[in-house]
């Protein structure tokens, strides 16, 4: 607080205090031994008159019983400004306190599951609420609150995983982010050559296309796109490269989604979570995650090899 709003405050409450005592006392000396029946001059309803007397005396000595707690309050709590009292509590204090308490209880919930599995946590309840929490909370703006993603955010739920969906490549990918970089072609292919590869992409996942098209379309695929997306479109889950051959699409797959996809290229961000929530929550979200979704040896067969390869 700077110094003209302390003493701005300060000279408030003061200003206050002192002004309710002297009313208090003004008002009780001015009709002190007033006999006459004094009125306000208000009629109300015709009959109705409104007295004017002096407070009683135990009402004026309750009014000043208050004023007195005033003061002490003020001696001994913050109130004046930043003057902080003679207890020496603040709300922040308070606050610092409340964290702390809570920070030990959490931590002896959280250490219960730090030295258990991904799949454990996965069957455990209580591990999945937490999990779940620490998703809606943090991941659900951008991957939905079912998990279910949306365009340019993956859907977590479908099994089809960018990066690999082991326990340890889906935990890495919540805990250090992901940085898909799809290239831009427009430059390199034309329009035609967009036109071209981007029908013999369609065929990859049995969607129809311009025969003709894809057909020269296969031949800048092999040349252009394999190093990333692999010989048969399969993708690479090193480089967060999608499976262009599932009909899952990240960006969509029409035609028009998929040229943009390879006219302007992509490059999807997710921030790393370690730093934010710490391994143990990024541990408890990984296992809601993974429970979402189908199991992850089925669901990542076509690339289990190249994923486990690649884990420090
Ligand atoms: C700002 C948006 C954003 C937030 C918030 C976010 N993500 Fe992501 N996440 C993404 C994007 C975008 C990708 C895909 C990255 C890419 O295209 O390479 C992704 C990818 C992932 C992947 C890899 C998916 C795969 O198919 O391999 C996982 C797992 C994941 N996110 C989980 C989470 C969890 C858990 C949280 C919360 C702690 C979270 N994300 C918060 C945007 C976000
Ligand atoms: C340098 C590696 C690399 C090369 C080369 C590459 N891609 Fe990609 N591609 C990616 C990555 C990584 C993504 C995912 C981007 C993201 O996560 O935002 C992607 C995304 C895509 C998508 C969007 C997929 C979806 O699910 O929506 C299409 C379509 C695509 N690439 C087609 C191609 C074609 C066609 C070529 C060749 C002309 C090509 N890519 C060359 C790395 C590459």
């Amino acid at each position: 607080m700077s110094a003209f709003w302390n003493w701005y405050i300060i000279a408030l409450v003061v200003a206050n205090v002192v002004g309710i005592v002297w009313l208090l006392l003004a008002t009780a000396r001015r009709k002190r031994g007033v006999v006459e029946q004094a009125t306000t001059g208000h009629i109300w309803d015709e009959d109705l008159q409104e007295l004017n007397n002096p407070l009683p005396l135990w009402w004026l000595g309750l009014f000043l019983i208050s004023v007195v707690f005033t003061a002490c309050y003020l001696a001994f709590y913050p109130g004046l400004g930043s003057t902080v009292g003679a207890l020496g509590w603040t709300s922040n204090k308070e606050v610092a306190a409340d964290l702390d308490e809570n920070r030990r209880k959490l931590e002896a919930v959280f250490a219960r599951f730090r030295d258990q599995p991904i799949e454990q946590l996965e069957r455990d309840p209580q591990a999945q609420t937490l999990g779940h929490n620490v998703f809606v909370n943090n991941c659900a703006a951008c991957h939905g609150s079912d998990a279910r993603g949306a365009k340019g955010y993956p859907n977590l739920t479908d099994g089809d995983w960018l990066y690999g969906g082991t326990p340890d490549t889906v935990v890495a990918s919540i805990a250090k982010g992901r940085h898909g970089t799809m290239p831009p072609w427009a430059a390199v292919l034309g329009d035609q050559g967009i036109e071209e590869v981007a029908n013999y992409v369609l065929t990859l996942s049995g969607q129809n296309a311009d025969a003709a098209l894809a057909a020269a379309g296969k031949a800048r695929f092999t040349a252009t796109c394999i190093a990333c997306h692999g010989p048969e479109g399969k993708g690479n889950p090193l480089l967060g490269a999608p499976n262009l051959t599932d009909n899952i699409w990240l960006y969509g797959g029409t035609l028009d989604d998929i040229k943009a996809s390879i006219r302007n290229g992509r490059s999807g961000s997710m921030p790393a979570w370690e730093n934010v929530l710490g391994m143990d929550r990024v541990r408890l979200a990984a296992a809601w995650v993974l429970a979402q979704a189908p199991r992850a040896e089925t669901a990542t067969a076509a690339a289990p090899a190249a994923g486990e390869a690649g884990q420090p």
